[in-house]
């Protein structure tokens, strides 16, 4: 190894296995369509990590685009799990948004704030999304878990006119601070093994991760729009939420409840928890 090499990893303290990790499982390309459907395909057998300079069809939660040009961090985390079961992988998303928004500040020494329920936001902009997604066998274990991460980190803020406008942005443009990428890989992918071998383990390793999540999630104590895709029938509920926001039930968020659903207060004084969905902060 270079002394230039050895240099960045004691610098950026990483740890041997996460480089070897690395060394056997890292596929980049210049261009892809999506990172996540890269992960689907036939030809992926084993662990990997695949990370693309830009995305043609980059794809968000809930059926949206992902805005993916140059200059931005996709990548997505393939693994292949030995039967853990649908149920167990319900904290995935949240257990994500913490390891994200870890390696996110020992990489750039910023601190992101959580949306629930896994968009990372940094100065009230979205810089960084997630999408956990799994493939499962016949008997209702995963055959595959993929995690897609796409950070805003370099481009300039040209590149979020228009419809992102006040909502999206980069850490680029919103610090002056240009994201050194390989460090951001490298303390992602030893977040990312740790979460791994958190699945289908004891409630009790998960509570730090809640604990962190409850103490950075911006969406607490704020009065919400609940935005359940059943009242929007198959329509992508942020677009009837534009058009008619009261057919969404409005309510304060309370707390984050052990797998990271979000616990709600209607004005009625009932709760709920919600596990799945989007909420709109008023
Ligand atoms: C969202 O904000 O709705 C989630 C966005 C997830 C984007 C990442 S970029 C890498 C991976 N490949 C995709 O097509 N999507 C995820």
């Amino acid at each position: 190894m270079g002394l230039e090499r050895l240099k960045f990893l004691i610098m950026n303290r990483i740890s041997n296995s996460v480089k070897e990790y690395l060394d056997k499982n890292y596929i980049l390309l210049d261009e892809v369509d999506s990172t996540n459907e890269f992960c689907k395909s036939e030809g992926i057998k084993s662990d990997c990590i695949v990370r693309a300079l830009r995305q043609r069809n980059g794809r968000g939660r809930m059926g949206r685009k992902f805005f993916s040009d140059a200059g931005g961090f996709y990548v997505s985390y393939c693994f292949f799990p030995q039967k853990l079961r649908a149920e167990t992988l319900l904290p995935l998303t949240g257990l994500c948004a913490v390891g994200v928004s870890k390696a996110i500040e020992r990489t750039t020494e910023l601190c992101p704030t959580i949306k629930w329920t896994n968009d990372l936001l940094l100065c009230g902009k979205k810089i960084c999304g997630i999408l956990a997604e799994s493939v499962f066998c016949e008997d209702f274990t995963a055959e595959r878990v993929i995690i897609g991460v796409g950070i805003n980190t370099n481009q300039g803020a040209e590149c979020f006119e228009g419809e992102l406008e006040g909502i999206a942005s980069s850490i680029y443009a919103i610090c002056g601070k240009r994201v050194d990428e390989d460090a951001l890989l490298y303390n992602l992918t030893e977040e990312m093994q740790k979460i791994y071998s958190l699945l289908g383990g004891r409630a009790e390793e998960m509570k730090p991760y809640v604990d962190f999540y409850r103490s950075h999630c911006e969406t607490l104590g704020k009065e919400i729009k609940i935005l359940k895709p059943s009242i929007s029938g198959g329509r992508d509920p942020r677009e009837l939420y534009l058009e008619a926001p009261e057919l969404f039930p409005t309510a304060r968020a309370v707390d984050i409840d052990d797998s990271f659903g979000l616990i709600v207060k209607y004005p009625d004084m009932k709760e709920e928890t919600i596990s799945f969905g989007e909420v709109s902060i008023r």
